[in-house]
């Protein structure tokens, strides 16, 4: 136990998750900005995918542009959420560099903007990670506005991509405020300020591609934290029982025995249906060992997260947050 690699957030801004689709990406980054949140810190939960997630999540009507709070964290504090529009981060850049405030209108008016942030992918990525920044380093008199900023980010197969944008900026803006601009964002999505987090299932394709996701990412220089791993079943089974279940040896008398003591009908059918789902959960249980010890190696901290069998709603939210500060993430 003593050599587990530990998750250690001292000096974290910037939380960006991450994760082959599906897996939890949105969930695990609202859940976290919960713990973050705790003990009246201020959190920003952004996202940049343009899907209105978060307002769904957290049950709130579509975010207009702006941050507005979604919700409230163990012994107060505030998760602020905004979703980073293009278009918008567009115009605040033309404004912070250019001063075009009504000139940047004006372009909205003839469809420049949405030229700029439709037709080259690089540009949007340029604004949105840009906000993101300006986000976690926003200062209100001499404190940071948020003492953290979580980014619901773009999946594991296009993240380095997205992190790296302004790398390829800075190499082609060579000096000035851009360049400037775009240097600083690298320097702090690589510096300890910064942790990406992967969320995983424990299945094959997903580990994979978090491996694989992990090895690119630190090539890249950027820094990994933890590695989520969502959706863990629970072993209801014992170790001997779920050996026999996965041989298809559960003893069906004694099953039997158990539905009829629990007033059941029948009872026979029952009994193989039963040990059908039980060779079932073993197989799951077996494959979910195999893919933890594939995950160990990257050599990462795994915290991992309950299956919620009823889905998830705002207090399954808080359920995960909690589950998260325990392991640290907080
Ligand atoms: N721990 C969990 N237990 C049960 N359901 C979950 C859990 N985490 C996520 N889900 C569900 O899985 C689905 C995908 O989650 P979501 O966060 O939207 O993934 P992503 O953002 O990666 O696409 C959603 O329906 C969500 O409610
Ligand atoms: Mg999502």
């Amino acid at each position: 136990m003593t050599t587990k690699p530990r998750v250690d957030l001292r000096g974290v801004r910037l939380h960006v998750v991450t994760g082959k689709g599906g897996t939890g990406k949105t969930t695990v980054a609202a859940a976290l900005a919960l713990s973050l949140a705790a003990e009246g810190r201020q959190v920003l939960l952004t996202e940049v995918e343009g899907r209105q997630g978060l307002s769904q999540l957290f049950d709130t009507p579509p975010l207009s542009y702006g941050e507005h709070k979604v919700a409230v964290a163990r012994n107060g504090g505030d998760v602020l959420a905004l979703a980073v529009d293009p278009e918008e981060a567009l115009l605040e850049y033309l404004e912070m560099y250019y001063r075009l405030g009504r000139a940047g209108k004006a372009m909205r008016k003839v469809g420049m903007i949405e030229f700029a942030t439709t037709v080259a992918p690089g540009v949007r990525d340029v604004l949105l990670t840009g906000k993101v920044y300006e986000a976690a380093r926003r200062r209100d008199h001499d404190e940071f506005r948020y003492d953290a900023v979580v980014l619901d980010a773009p999946p594991t197969g296009r993240i380095t991509r997205f992190l790296n944008v302004n790398q390829e900026v800075a190499g082609v803006a060579k000096v000035g405020p851009i360049k400037r601009q775009a240097d600083a964002i690298m320097e702090m999505l690589r510096s300890p300020r910064t942790a990406i987090h992967l969320v995983t299932l424990l299945e094959e394709m997903p580990t994979q591609e978090t491996l694989d996701g992990v090895k690119e990412l630190q090539a890249a220089g950027l820094p990994v934290g933890a590695v989520v791993v969502n959706m863990v079943r629970q072993p209801f089974l014992t170790v001997a029982a779920m050996q026999q279940a996965a041989r298809g040896t559960l003893d069906r008398a004694e099953i039997a025995a158990g539905l009829v003591a629990a007033g059941l009908h029948d009872v026979p059918h029952l009994a193989s249906a039963l040990a059908h789902e039980a060779a079932e959960h073993a197989e799951r249980v077996t494959m979910e060992k195999r893919e933890r010890r594939a995950l160990r190696k990257v050599g990462r901290p795994l915290v991992e997260l309950p299956w919620l069998p009823d889905g998830i709603d705002l207090s399954s939210l808080y359920e995960l947050a909690d589950v998260l500060d325990a392991q640290g993430l907080r």
